[in-house]
């Protein structure tokens, strides 16, 4: 089995330092720390969250508090594609749920959402602010696409299957409330 070495490299500590220097309390650099951490480990294991607790000189526990509120942070084990639907509100309204449920099914998701290969998982998001061009999702906390429709998501799931980069989405310009 792999060994991790939980620590952060010269640059990476340069980089929260950079954060850390940005606020009166470095307890305040804890979201860009643990996203620094999230992006090298793949995930936020309870070493991790050390590793960020002891870089900011502060307590684990407050750490681990914030990696627990937000769902963006990754508490476990995780394949490394996300594609988070919004099932809220207008989305719902226009699919979400059946897109959610059909994403799943594509990619032979377990109870918890992982695909069979290990590389996708689909989970349902909470309004993603996008609520005019519903249904909308999320790709592994970063971009949006938006309308989504099956072939959409058998395009995202063939592009991700293959570690393809997923371009920046422009938001439609015949989207009235854009052009306004
Ligand atoms: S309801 Fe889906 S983005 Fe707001």
């Amino acid at each position: 089995m792999e060994t991790v070495q939980y620590t952060f490299t010269e640059a990476e500590h340069a980089e929260i330092r950079k954060h850390v220097a940005k606020y009166p309390d470095r307890r305040s650099a804890v979201m860009p720390a643990l996203w620094i951490a999230q992006e090298k480990f793949g995930w936020l294991s309870p070493e991790a969250v050390k590793l960020v607790a002891e870089t900011l000189d502060i307590p684990y526990a407050h750490v681990y508090g914030v990696a627990s509120f937000y769902t963006m942070y990754f508490k476990e084990r995780v394949p490394k594609h996300l594609i988070e639907i919004c099932t809220c509100f207008s989305c719902g309204a226009n699919g979400g749920q059946e897109l959610l449920d059909y994403t799943k099914a594509q990619i032979q998701a377990d109870d918890k959402g992982h695909g069979k290969d290990g590389k996708i998982w689909a989970r349902a998001a909470e309004c993603l602010g996008a609520c005019d061009t519903g249904p909308v999702c999320q790709i592994t906390n970063r971009h949006y696409a938006h309308n989504l429709t099956r072939e959409k998501i058998d395009s995202l799931i063939s592009k991700l299957s293959n570690d393809e980069e997923i371009p920046y989405e422009q938001i439609p310009l015949s989207n009235p409330s854009i052009t306004d």
